[in-house]
C-alpha cells in the first residue's frame, strides 16, 4: 500500500470507530450536579429596561461621590469628562441626538442611555474593571445617583433604589423608537 492510501484507510478506520462510539453513548454522562438556588441567584443579576431584578439597597449622589473618586475616577476622570477611558457625564445642548452627523461627540449616559436601570445593571455586573462584582448593591445604588446627578438628570438628595430608579426619565429616551416596519421581501439580486 502507499502511504497515502494507508493513511486513508486509517482514516475511515477512525471514522467507523467513532460513529460506533456514537452510537453506544449513554442517555446520560451523569457528571456535574444541579445548580443550588444559591448559585443561580449570585449569577442572575440581570436588570431590566422597567427595573424588574432591581435588588433591595439604596444610595444617593453624595455618597456615590465618594466611592467614584476612589473606584472610579482614575479610568473615568476626576469629574466623569475626562478618560482616558469612556466618558460618562455629558449633555448635548438641547438634548439633541447628532451622533450621524458628528461622530466625535462622546456617548454618554446622559445623551445617550435610554434607561437609568441601565446604569446599575452594567456598574453592578462590570465595573471596575480590575473587580467586576466587588460593589455592594447600596454602592452601585450611589454610584448610579452620582452618574445621574453628574449629568443633570436628578437631584443632588434623590435617594436611588428599586422603586425610584426605574422612574428616571432619560433625556435620550425618545430617540429610540420599536421598529414598527413590516417585513418586506428581500429583492432579488440583479
Ligand atoms: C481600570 C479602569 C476602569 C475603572 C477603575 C473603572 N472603569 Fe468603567 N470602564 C472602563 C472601560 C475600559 C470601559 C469601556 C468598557 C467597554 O466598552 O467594554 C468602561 C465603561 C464604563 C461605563 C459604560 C460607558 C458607556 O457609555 O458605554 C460605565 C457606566 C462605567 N465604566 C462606570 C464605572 C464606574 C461607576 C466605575 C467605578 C466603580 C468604573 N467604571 C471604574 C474602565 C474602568
Amino acid at each position: 500500500m502507499t502511504r497515502g492510501i494507508r493513511q486513508g484507510v486509517f482514516a475511515a478506520l477512525l471514522l467507523a470507530a467513532a460513529g460506533a462510539a456514537f452510537a453506544q453513548s449513554p442517555a446520560r454522562y451523569g457528571l456535574g450536579r444541579a445548580a443550588t438556588p444559591a448559585e443561580i441567584s449570585a449569577l442572575d443579576i440581570d436588570v431590566r429596561p422597567d427595573g424588574a431584578g432591581l435588588p433591595d439597597g439604596s444610595g444617593v449622589s453624595s455618597a456615590g461621590a465618594t466611592i467614584y473618586a476612589s473606584k472610579c475616577a482614575r479610568c473615568h476622570g476626576a469629574t466623569g469628562k475626562e478618560g482616558p477611558n469612556d466618558v460618562l457625564v455629558g449633555r448635548v445642548p438641547g438634548d439633541g441626538f447628532p451622533f450621524a452627523a458628528d461622530p466625535k461627540v462622546p456617548h454618554t449616559i446622559g445623551n445617550y442611555w435610554p434607561y437609568a436601570t441601565t446604569v446599575f445593571d452594567y456598574v453592578r455586573r462590570a465595573m471596575p474593571t480590575t473587580a467586576p462584582g466587588s460593589l455592594t448593591n447600596d454602592e452601585v445604588y450611589a454610584l448610579t445617583a452620582f452618574l445621574l446627578h453628574a449629568n443633570g438628570i436628578i437631584e443632588a438628595g434623590a435617594v436611588m433604589d428599586k422603586a425610584s430608579l426605574p422612574k428616571v426619565a432619560m433625556p435620550a429616551r425618545k430617540y429610540f423608537v420599536p421598529d414598527t416596519r413590516t417585513q418586506t421581501a428581500a429583492k432579488p439580486k440583479p
